[in-house]
């Protein structure tokens, strides 16, 4: 039996996780598992009801679950106030450091039927597969001090990073690599920031224990600018927080919608699994929502969290299929587009009805 906690969150949160859900479901049915949920609230969701964006119960639930199912977090009542104290997000960064999840994976690959609704050219992006493993417990996100001066003029934030921190997220770096292509691009700012050339001789460092693998160093703008005219240039990205939070967001427009690209976040201790797009607030309860990016995260929780990779294969082709079939949500079509619970349905089905 697996312990599956289920943190939707806000905005389309709810409506996004259902619908993984259903899809466990399916799999734990036609798989013969078991697979138990339990909720707890995150986010704004959170602050309405215990003023605590991440309450203990939640943090108590997490580490008790064999794997955490995340859908988004963020209100625009917390974006457009500037000056509110307790914020949504605050509760996605608590969960992140307690759990002591320090790597943040993000897949990007296209679907081939989705080639053409990317705003890129098909030739640039056929093919593209690759991983940013982004460093999610340190860096700009919850470096000290930070705030603002006595007159309130002046605001600062705080880059900080321990090479031990570089390290462990880049070890794992190598690891991937080491399955896939054995390349690996370190993304920094290391011709301005002090914090960025730790980064580049750490990395240095383990490249040279490491020489089965292809290490090279990009600088972040540059990065931006290579995920868009050469995409198929990279294999494994490693770099910090906030760029790695910038570029796969810039990666996603890759595969054709925000919407399809799932994350896992792993550490210490109980891993999470979520779409990396937002709480989408505007799409809120209206059903429309994409859950694909939700639904692959599922997926990546069966491989990553439950070692299930024929489960994980069987989600990742449903998917496929209903992108070939043109059975997806408003933000891929225009013509005919299903709801989200709609999609749900479907892959469900799929996978109740595959032959295995
Ligand atoms: C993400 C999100 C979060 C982040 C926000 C909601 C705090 O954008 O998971 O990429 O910046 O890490
Ligand atoms: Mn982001």
């Amino acid at each position: 039996m697996y312990k599956i906690a289920k943190l939707a969150g806000d905005g389309i949160g709810p409506e996004i996780v259902t619908q993984a859900e259903k899809v466990l479901k399916a799999i734990a049915k036609k798989f013969n598992h078991e697979f138990q949920f339990s909720e707890a609230l995150i986010g704004a969701c959170a602050i309405e009801a215990f003023g605590n964006p991440y309450p203990l119960e939640t943090h108590q639930l997490c580490m008790n679950s064999d794997a955490v199912l995340f859908g988004a977090i963020g209100h625009p009542k917390y974006d457009n106030d500037p000056k509110a104290k307790i914020r949504p997000e605050q509760g996605l960064l608590a969960m992140r450091k307690s759990l002591g999840l320090f790597a943040n994976i993000r897949p990007v690959t296209t679907f081939k039927s989705l080639i053409d609704k990317s705003p890129l050219k098909a030739h640039l992006i056929e093919g593209v597969d690759f991983v940013v493993i982004r460093e999610l417990t340190g860096g700009i996100y919850f470096g000290e001090p930070r705030g603002r001066s006595e007159n309130g003029l002046t605001a600062f934030d705080t880059l900080v990073y321990t090479k031990e921190e570089i390290k462990r997220v880049t070890e794992l770096a190598i690891k991937y690599a080491l399955k896939r292509r054995k390349k690996l691009t370190a993304v920094d700012k290391a011709n301005v920031l002090a914090s960025s050339r730790l980064w580049r001789e750490t990395v240095q460092e383990l490249a040279i224990e490491n020489p089965e693998v292809t290490i090279d160093f990009m600088f972040v703008d540059n990065a931006a600018m290579q995920l868009i005219q050469n995409p198929k240039y990279f294999d494994v990205v490693v770099t910090e927080n906030m760029f790695g939070d910038i570029l796969t967001d810039e990666a996603s427009v890759i595969t054709g919608s925000l919407g399809l690209l799932p994350s896992a976040s792993i550490g210490v201790h109980t891993s999470v699994f979520e779409p990396i797009h937002g709480s989408y607030p505007q799409a809120a309860g209206k059903n429309i929502a994409n859950p694909l990016g939700t639904i692959l995260s599922a997926a990546l929780l069966l491989d990553y969290a439950f070692n299930l990779p024929k489960e994980a294969a069987l989600v990742q082709e449903a998917v496929e299929k209903s992108l070939e079939q043109n059975f997806v949500t408003e933000d891929i079509t225009k013509e005919n587009a299903k709801s989200t619970s709609e999609v749900g349905d479907w892959i469900a089905q799929y996978i109740l009805d595959a032959s295995i």
